[in-house]
């Protein structure tokens, strides 16, 4: 179909399932075991219900904000996803030129397709870019690719802290890989496993070692925010702000790894119970952010009025951009700046500092 006929981000699902090479469909669309936590991570949000305020003047509704010290134009960034070439020629490219159009950023993945520096040469004069980091068994190959990263200018440093091994994606491991797959060279490992799927031959090379250990080491080759990505308790939330870290992105990577673990909207709101009973939150030093099944800005707005930054979003920019290139993702964009619009003006908040735990009822949350 035509994009104007695209009217929300699910539309987008349902065309790149059609358009897109089987074995692409299988590697974004899959999901850990037996897929419960990708439905979960959509589920909860319909445990959230809205307390709308009225008769507050929201003539102006403004959705801009500040992540990670800076400029977004939506609350929302583009989550790592990894080999954009298997959607789209172009692959992660569409992604940049639409975030710098529209003013978003991007986060760029360890195992993009295109090389970093495609990526990055590819952007706006100020455009702002965020690097997700798979850390490598050879950590000299790690601390040359984050501070190359640092000169570039990229602003913040996500450390996926969920994938000391991938998950079992049992659709993709179906389907073997055949010859280079759209590429990914950056760091890969040197046994590949070719028979288990896309996702797990791509990740020999990540370690599994990783601890919290090694959060000092991070901190001594950067000077970059570092935030942790892939956590899933108030036990680790609190580790993380005694680390030092500057975040935490509370995910279950898009349900792709460990099948059953609770949805970062409802880790949410244990981990700010916690933060607050330590008399550490809200903190100027410390984000939060969620993703994992964000859909609608009804979506992005129950996740900050509990407490979020931001959100990340992941497959449907993929998606947007397999089924209609670089239009896709500034089509996803628009889709969020108007619903943004809608329901703030609906919620009666003219900006996002005005959300409060209050304008939601998330006493539902945990009850499965
Ligand atoms: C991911 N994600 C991911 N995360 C990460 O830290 N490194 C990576 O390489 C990837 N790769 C990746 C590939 C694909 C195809 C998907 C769908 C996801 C996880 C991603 O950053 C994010 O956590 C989730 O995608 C969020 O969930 P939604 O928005 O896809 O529901």
């Amino acid at each position: 179909p035509p994009l104007e006929e695209i009217l929300n981000l699910h539309d987008f699902e349902a065309v790149a399932k059609v358009v897109l090479p089987e074995k692409a469909w299988a590697y974004y669309s899959s999901a850990s075991d037996d897929e419960i936590t990708i439905r979960e991570n959509r589920l909860a949000y319909q445990r959230v219900w809205f307390r709308p305020r009225v008769l507050r003047d929201v003539s102006k509704v403004d959705w801009s904000t500040t992540i990670l010290g800076q400029k977004s134009s939506l609350p929302v960034y583009i989550s790592a996803t990894a080999l954009g070439k298997l959607g789209h020629p172009d692959g992660e490219l569409n992604l940049t030129r639409a975030a710098g159009k529209h003013g978003v950023i991007q986060m760029i993945a360890t195992l993009a397709s295109c090389s970093f520096d495609e990526i990055v040469d590819a952007a706006l004069p100020d455009q702002t870019f965020f690097l997700q980091l798979y850390v490598n068994r050879d950590r000299e190959i790690t601390k040359r690719y984050v501070q190359h990263a640092e000169r570039r200018g990229v602003k913040a440093l996500f450390i996926t802290v969920d994938a000391p091994q991938l998950g079992r994606r049992e659709k993709d491991m179906r389907l073997k890989l055949v010859g280079d797959d759209a590429g990914a060279e950056v760091q890969r490992g040197q046994d590949v496993p070719k028979d288990q799927g896309v996702a797990r031959a791509i990740s020999a090379f990540i370690d599994p070692s990783l601890s919290w250990d090694d959060i000092p080491w991070f901190k001594s080759i950067t000077k970059m925010p570092i935030i942790l990505k892939g956590i899933s308790t108030a036990e680790d939330a609190l580790l993380a702000y005694d680390a030092g870290v500057q975040g935490i992105v509370l995910s279950n990577h898009g349900g792709r790894q460990l099948d059953t673990a609770r949805s970062g909207l409802e880790v949410l709101t244990e981990v700010t119970a916690a933060l607050r009973a330590r008399g550490v939150y809200p903190s100027r030093t410390f984000d939060i952010f969620v993703d994992g099944g964000v859909r609608r800005a009804s979506d992005v707005l129950k996740a900050l009025a509990l407490g979020a930054k931001a959100v990340g979003v992941g497959r449907p920019f993929l998606y947007a951009f397999s089924a209609y290139g670089q239009e896709g993702v500034e089509r996803a964009i628009q889709i969020f700046r108007d619903e943004l619009e809608m329901n703030m003006r609906l919620l009666g908040v003219r900006t996002l500092d005005e959300l409060r735990p209050e304008m939601v009822d998330a006493s539902a949350i945990h009850s499965h």
